[in-house]
């Protein structure tokens, strides 16, 4: 029997635990242009602490690929090289904690630029009550769909979308000189890549739109992409959501995306390098998730189940035992958490505790614990 301190080995890497921090925003780096996109030392010191607390892999929120691909101005962002050392401070301070660093990069597609969260998180206007311009900007995705309350997005041509890979890429090189280990590529969320994967909000007509292999070209492209660059024996992860939340809703017949297309998704992510996918869902409509514990979690036992491939399990497994159920059980290959580790940065430790494992102290507590 697998347990949730058991080390779990992806391609040359060997993580020491499968309890995982799950990338969550922060918006907290500085809009100003020349500081966009940069960690500071509040990250520094938020994925620290997460690390001493004991996780197996910190993956750092979502970093966009370009400035436009931003949820918020007060995202993180690795577009240049000029950001590099910024980033390397992260991932060494995560090393220094004793957990893998992992980073998610991510393209906000037409969700972009809005506010933060506690600044409402609404839309950007593109100039304020003076017609002056503002601090946001046009997003873009696969057709001019907006996202119910969003601004209207701009549709990405070809040639746009053949940026949108290299972006990715040229993040994922820069990600591994920074010294992170695992790259997540986010295709959740609503953000461009599952937008594009999803009939709801994928209307093309062209190569990239249409059949699930259309939909599914973007997402794959960019795995290849990533691939191409990211050393071999490093993971590569994939977070999907597993479903609209559409076909879930008694009366809503709308096309949209769905556990079995993700089935499909995740046998082809495998085949072009993905080690694992982190099985999220939602966020690409408004529409009622039942935020119960373990919500998400019996979803990706199917996907691993039906595709064969190693899953992560994310939401609302904010016990100890759950976690450890899910891992013994084989639902899941990891267990990933967002919000208790925001309550508890040391939720890991106290959880070897609890279930009679080793937490991993680092060696400055590790002699007086
Ligand atoms: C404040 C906050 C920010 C988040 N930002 C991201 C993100 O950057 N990328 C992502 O894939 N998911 C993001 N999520 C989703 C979490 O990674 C996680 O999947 C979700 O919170 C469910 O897990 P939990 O119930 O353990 O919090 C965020 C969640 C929260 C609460």
């Amino acid at each position: 029997m697998t347990s949730l301190f058991d080390p779990i080995q992806l391609r040359d890497l060997t993580i020491d635990n499968r309890v995982w921090m799950s990338p969550m925003c922060t918006y907290s780096a500085d809009p100003s242009p020349e500081l966009a996109g940069r960690p500071t030392d509040f990250h520094v010191a938020h994925y620290a602490a997460r690390a001493a607390g004991g996780v197996g892999l910190a993956i750092v929120e979502a970093t966009a690929v370009a400035p436009e691909g931003r949820i918020s101005p007060y995202d993180l962002g690795l577009w240049s090289d000029d950001r590099i050392a910024d980033f390397a401070r992260v991932a060494a301070a995560t090393r220094a904690g004793g957990a893998v660093p992992g980073i998610q990069i991510a393209h906000a597609g037409r969700k972009a630029s809005t506010e933060r969260p506690w600044a409402g998180g609404g839309p950007i206007a593109d100039t304020d009550e003076n017609g002056e311009a503002t601090h946001g900007w046009t997003p873009v995705g696969p057709s001019p769909a907006a996202f119910p309350g969003l601004k209207d997005p701009s549709e990405l041509s070809t040639d746009d979308i053949a940026g949108v890979v290299a972006a990715f890429a040229a993040t994922a090189r820069r990600a591994d000189e920074a010294g992170f280990d695992v790259v997540e590529v986010h295709a959740a969320h609503g953000y461009l890549l599952h937008s594009f994967l999803s009939p709801l909000s994928n209307h093309r007509t062209d190569s990239y739109g249409g059949s699930l292999e259309s939909r599914a070209r973007l997402t794959l492209e960019v795995v290849d992409a990533v691939r191409a660059v990211w050393p071999a024996g490093k993971p590569v992860l994939l977070r999907v959501s597993m479903t609209d939340w559409v076909e879930e809703n008694d009366g809503d017949d709308r096309d949209s995306w769905t556990v079995a297309q993700t089935v499909q998704l995740a046998r082809w992510a495998a085949e072009h390098g993905v080690d694992l996918v982190d099985s999220s869902s939602g966020g690409n409509d408004v529409v009622d998730i039942p935020r119960t514990p373990n919500y998400q979690v019996d979803r990706a036992a199917v996907v691993r189940a039906e595709s064969g491939v190693p899953v992560g399990a994310v939401g609302r497994v904010d016990t100890p035992e759950r976690a450890q159920a899910l891992v013994a059980q084989g639902r899941a290959d990891v267990v990933l958490l967002g919000r208790p580790l925001l309550r508890n940065p040391s939720w890991a430790n106290d959880a070897a505790v609890e279930l009679g494992a080793n937490p991993r102290f680092i060696q400055q507590y590790a002699y007086t614990l």
